[in-house]
């Protein structure tokens, strides 16, 4: 029996481990024998991977930018997977769907995930926006949970977006799901994701109650912080005004001005 695991992609930065998946140990889905597509999809994983390259490099790049300019750090950190084959099978199983190259890349938007987790609300808005303006960049959908939240109280901004992947012989567009979200919201997904799927009980209504309670308080939270984080800038620039005009008094007066 053909295994996706027996077989590695090589790249020169060794970007893919053995099992297709970039962060998650190697999965070894059983494929049948006569599973006929194989090259096919592992051209197809080789190129979510070298999206979610992409568009790394383009979030460093922004914030190493903002990081310039506004003296600041939109992005905490960036975390990011390439759906495992096993999960792309059950996926496809769930929507009904035959399991071909063909039919993965027109019906999955989210085979390549980045996550990208800020520190304040504003820089999620800031982010995306100068994301979206990169004009190679094309926004297939986007679904804003923070405005308006999951039932759940799930938040976060989604895009789905397609990126330029250059390759020898050919440029392909390749889809990305990026979610962004603060480190509260974050901090809410993981746990509320990990209670929900650690256990094979139906989580009652007064604890879905209690966890979108925590997700609101997360979200006033996030509100608070992102006022002390403008007091605080403004309280910097006044700071720096103040000291330019004083320096210029002194450069006047020396000058006898
Ligand atoms: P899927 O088929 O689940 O991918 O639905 P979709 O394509 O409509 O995507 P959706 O916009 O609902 O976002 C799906 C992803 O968002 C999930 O894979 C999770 O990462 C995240 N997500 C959505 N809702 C919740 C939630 O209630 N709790 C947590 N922890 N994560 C969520
Ligand atoms: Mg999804």
């Amino acid at each position: 029996m053909k295994t996706l695991s027996d077989h590695t992609i090589e790249t020169p930065m060794g970007f893919i481990p053995k099992g297709l998946s970039t962060d998650e140990p190697a999965p070894v889905p059983e494929l049948p024998e006569d599973f006929e597509e194989f090259d096919n999809f592992r051209d197809m994983m080789l190129l979510y991977s070298c999206a979610i390259r992409e568009v790394n490099t383009k979030l460093e790049n922004l914030d190493a930018e903002l990081e310039m300019t506004g003296e600041r750090n939109p992005i905490q950190y960036i975390t990011h997977r390439v759906k495992t084959p096993a999960s792309i099978m059950k996926k496809m199983k769930r929507k009904g769907i035959p399991l071909t190259f063909q039919n993965v890349w027109e019906n999955l938007n989210d085979v390549a995930g980045v996550r990208v987790v800020c520190s304040y609300l504003e820089d999620i808005y800031e982010l995306a926006d100068v994301l979206l303006k990169q004009d190679d960049i094309r926004l297939i959908r986007m679904n804003d949970y923070i405005k308006n939240p999951k039932p759940s109280g799930y938040r976060s901004l989604h895009l789905v977006i397609e990126t330029p992947v250059f390759l020898s012989e050919q440029k392909h567009m390749v889809r990305v799901e990026i979610q962004i979200r603060t480190i509260a919201m974050d901090f809410w997904a993981s746990l509320e994701h990990q209670l929900r799927y650690k256990t094979d009980i139906e989580i009652p209504e007064s604890i879905r109650r209690d966890l979108n309670d925590i997700a609101d308080d997360m979200f006033s939270t996030d509100l608070k912080m992102s006022q002390i984080n403008r007091r605080i800038q403004r309280i910097s620039r006044v700071k720096h005004e103040a000291q330019e005009l004083a320096r210029k008094a002194q450069e006047a007066e020396k000058t006898g001005g």
